[in-house]
């Protein structure tokens, strides 16, 4: 708080442009102080950051922080901070947020549905071949993750006719979606298009590998969760093996994607700059206002994270 008494928020997201959000930020809330980091003003008077991509250490030097509010879905940047103060943190669920992932991933499994690679390659060499398309009715969707992304996606390709089943650490009811929680291995088989939004935690690391991925024949991969959910090592002898005939990778091990990897230069690969849903300052500058007065009156806040389940 500082010496007038206003609430302090600090709005620190590193490697995004803060003037989008600023404006937005303080129209939902002018009565809160506002700054920018690096100029933090009086350290001390610091009640609440917003954050992306953090340095290691970066949330300790705010003494009297009340909590701490990231601009993304996944908060797996944050909680690798080797010194995390106690403060509750909360994660981003915005309306606008997951309507983006949804358009997304209905965008990517479309392409791969109605066999557009195959259009591509025929178009470069100049050959007019039609090719039959199985309905989706026909065509089995799995997504990997049913937290709120993976659910807004699993019901939206339900709602277009897909065949659709989720994997998550508990099932959930989904209409249209068959939920599992046994073994990976059992649930990828039948899969076509292999869509994931897992968050990333120890369980989750490198789950995308030579020996899961090898339960899938002729598949495409979307992964639109976290770049070390696939070992990326073994992606192209996936495609050269013919378990997977193209992927979308949306987040990598190292981003922006090193120049000369060979993922750039492989035509079954789609390469995103980490943008398959960038949080929209509009909505979710709101949410964060919204939650921050939350915490003001002395309720929980939404979207907390539970540190030991790691999301
Ligand atoms: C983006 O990666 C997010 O976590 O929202």
């Amino acid at each position: 708080m500082d010496a007038q008494g206003k609430t302090v928020v600090l709005f620190a997201c590193f490697g995004v442009r803060p003037e989008p959000w600023l404006s937005v930020l303080s129209q939902a809330a002018p009565d809160f102080e506002w700054r920018v980091w690096p100029d933090a003003g009086d350290k001390d008077e610091v009640d609440y950051v917003v954050v992306w991509a953090q340095p290691n250490g970066f949330l300790r030097q705010f003494p009297n922080l009340r909590a701490v509010l990231c601009i993304g879905a996944g908060v797996d940047r944050i909680l690798e901070d080797t010194d995390l103060p106690d403060a509750p943190i909360a994660r981003m669920r915005d309306e606008g947020l997951t309507q983006g992932m949804v358009e997304f991933v209905l965008a990517r499994v479309l392409h791969y549905h109605r066999l557009m690679p195959a259009y591509e390659a025929q178009q470069r060499e100049g050959v007019w071949r039609q090719l039959a398309a199985p309905l989706a009715r026909d065509r089995t969707v799995g997504i990997l993750g049913l937290g709120q992304l993976g659910a807004a996606c699993a019901a939206s390709l339900a709602a277009n006719g897909f065949q659709v089943r989720g994997w998550s650490r508990t099932l959930k009811t989904i209409p249209g979606v068959a939920s599992f929680d046994g073994p990976i291995e059992a649930f990828l088989e039948p899969c076509e298009v292999v869509v994931c939004l897992l968050p990333l935690t120890p369980a989750t690391r490198g789950i995308l590998n030579a020996g899961t991925l090898s339960q899938l024949w002729g598949a495409s991969l979307i992964n639109v969760g976290r770049g070390a959910h696939l070992v990326e090592p073994d992606l192209i002898p996936a495609l050269d093996a013919g378990h997977l005939v193209n992927a979308t990778l949306d987040v990598f091990a190292t981003e922006p994607l090193p120049g000369g990897h060979p993922f750039w230069s492989d035509p079954r690969i789609t390469v995103v700059p980490h943008a398959s849903a960038l949080t929209p300052p509009a909505t979710a500058g709101p949410t964060i206002v919204a939650n921050i007065r939350r915490s003001l009156a002395g309720e929980t806040l939404h979207d907390l994270v539970d540190r030991s389940a790691g999301y």
